[in-house]
């Protein structure tokens, strides 16, 4: 399995697998010799499907190597870009087997019985009315110490720019007692630390036992009361779905991380209202003023896009001017880039590459010091830290700081799956160095 795009997509790989094991699939990391090949791609940004089409021209060759010796592997193409494109990959990659998209991999078993009969190739892009959710198996492969859980998907926002509204489709979330027992067989694997997802997580609106509609700061609540799960958090987060109790759980439940990533794309109102982002920058700065002041300790994480359709010079300047203010922690950004079928790709005000670079370099100049601050900003404090795995060099254990800074230490791997106390030395760009505090107790 190939896995390109965000933790949403890891989660379908997982989930496919889980799927396939009763027919005796195991994961392989090696093409070569597969049984099958299951290209789980994204069409979020860029040439998405180029990619596709020559991953696919590689795997060609492995197949028709295989077919020599007599057992030809299925190659499938999952995720977003089958959803998208999936006649057209057909049309241009006649040997590939199955096309599926997003919302049908609980039927991948039957779609590989199809395929293996020789019946020609297998496409599945509806959007069935049954919930995949719903069809699952029991069994699952734990996950480990962190893990994903994909409560919602879809996204009815439309902004301008954006490919996933039609992906994925409208705004679905799953049962509170679904997500509920899912995380409790998480923990109960060994994971310490859920992240929800969803492409507009904050939206969730599960039905809770009474069959009404539940909401994310209820569902923390209710996840933060299942023992051994020491660390919650969610993504990704729309400002316009940031309710009051979502924030107030921010300052009641400790188990929710203080950290967050909420997207604000640009911090021109004009370029705002021509991505049909329904929020203003003001509203935007309310909002992190609200979520400050429950949980002083937040730290913030965003998207960017610079040179949509219409950006100015002065349009940029205002988004330089939001992350000056806001301080961010991390952050992702991105050249735009035209998505085939999104309203901004058809406007006459595109943005010439160049400036693109130029912005996109000034942007990420200043985000990089923003996040190289905050790394420093930690050094002499006393934090915890869940380490979750060898170092790299002998000696040392790594893991992640509530605010999800890689850290490394130097300790025994008797203390990977704990939190630990332990004292920031040394804040790096992307990382922190730390000692073990010497009267620390697993926790
Ligand atoms: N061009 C550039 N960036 C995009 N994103 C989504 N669509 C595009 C596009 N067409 C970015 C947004 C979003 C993140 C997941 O990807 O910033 O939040
Ligand atoms: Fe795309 Fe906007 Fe929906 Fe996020 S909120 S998935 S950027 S349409």
């Amino acid at each position: 399995m190939i896995t390109w795009g965000c933790q949403m997509n890891v989660y379908d790989s997982g989930r496919m697998a889980d799927v396939l094991a009763p027919l005796g699939y195991q994961p392989t990391d090696a093409a070569d010799g597969a049984d099958m090949i299951i290209l789980n791609t994204c069409h979020i940004r860029d040439k998405a499907s180029e990619k596709v089409f020559s991953e696919l021209g590689r795997l060609r060759v492995i197949q028709e190597a295989g077919a020599t010796a007599g057992r030809r592997p299925i190659l499938a193409v999952a995720g977003c870009v089958a959803q998208a494109e999936g006649a057209e990959i057909l049309a241009r990659a006649p040997f590939v087997d199955i096309v599926l998209g997003p919302q049908t991999y609980h039927r991948l078993p039957e779609m590989v019985a199809r395929a293996s009969r020789a019946a020609g190739a297998v496409i599945e892009t509806d959007f069935p009315t049954e919930d995949k959710f719903d069809h699952l198996p029991e069994a699952a492969a734990p996950q480990g110490l962190t893990a994903f859980l994909t409560i919602q998907e879809g996204c009815d926002k439309f902004c301008s720019f954006c490919v996933v509204p039609y992906t994925r489709g409208a705004e679905t979330s799953r049962s509170e007692a679904t997500v509920i027992a899912e995380a409790r067989r998480l923990v109960a694997q060994g994971s310490r630390e859920i992240t929800l997802l969803g492409q507009n997580v904050n939206a969730w609106h599960g039905l809770d036992d009474s069959g009404n509609p539940s909401s994310l700061g209820r569902l923390a609540r209710k996840l933060a009361a299942i023992p051994g799960l020491d660390r919650i958090r969610y993504t990704t987060s729309h400002p316009r779905d940031m309710d009051d109790d979502l924030i107030r759980a921010h300052a009641d439940v400790p188990q929710l991380m203080p950290f967050l990533h909420l997207p604000v794309q640009s911090g021109s109102d004009r370029i705002l209202t021509a991505m049909n982002r329904k929020h203003t920058r003001d509203d935007y700065y309310r909002l992190v003023d609200r979520l400050r002041d429950a949980r002083p300790d937040l730290a913030l994480s965003s998207d960017f896009i610079v040179g949509h359709p219409g950006e100015t010079e002065v349009d940029f300047e205002a988004t330089m001017e939001l992350i000056r203010r806001v301080e961010f922690a991390s952050a992702f950004s991105f050249k735009y880039s035209p998505r085939p079928g999104t309203p901004a790709s058809g406007a006459h005000s595109q943005i010439d590459e160049e400036t693109k670079d130029r912005r996109l370099y000034a942007l990420q100049d200043l985000l990089r010091q923003q996040q190289e601050a905050f790394n420093l900003s930690k050094e002499g404090e006393t934090i915890e830290v869940l380490f979750t795995h060898p170092g790299r060099q002998p000696g040392q254990i790594g893991g992640r700081t509530p605010w999800l800074q890689p850290v490394h230490a130097l300790g025994p791997e008797s203390l990977i799956g704990h939190i630990v106390s332990v004292r920031i030395e040394k804040g790096r760009p992307n990382s922190l160095v730390a000692t073990l505090n010497p009267e620390f107790a697993p926790a």
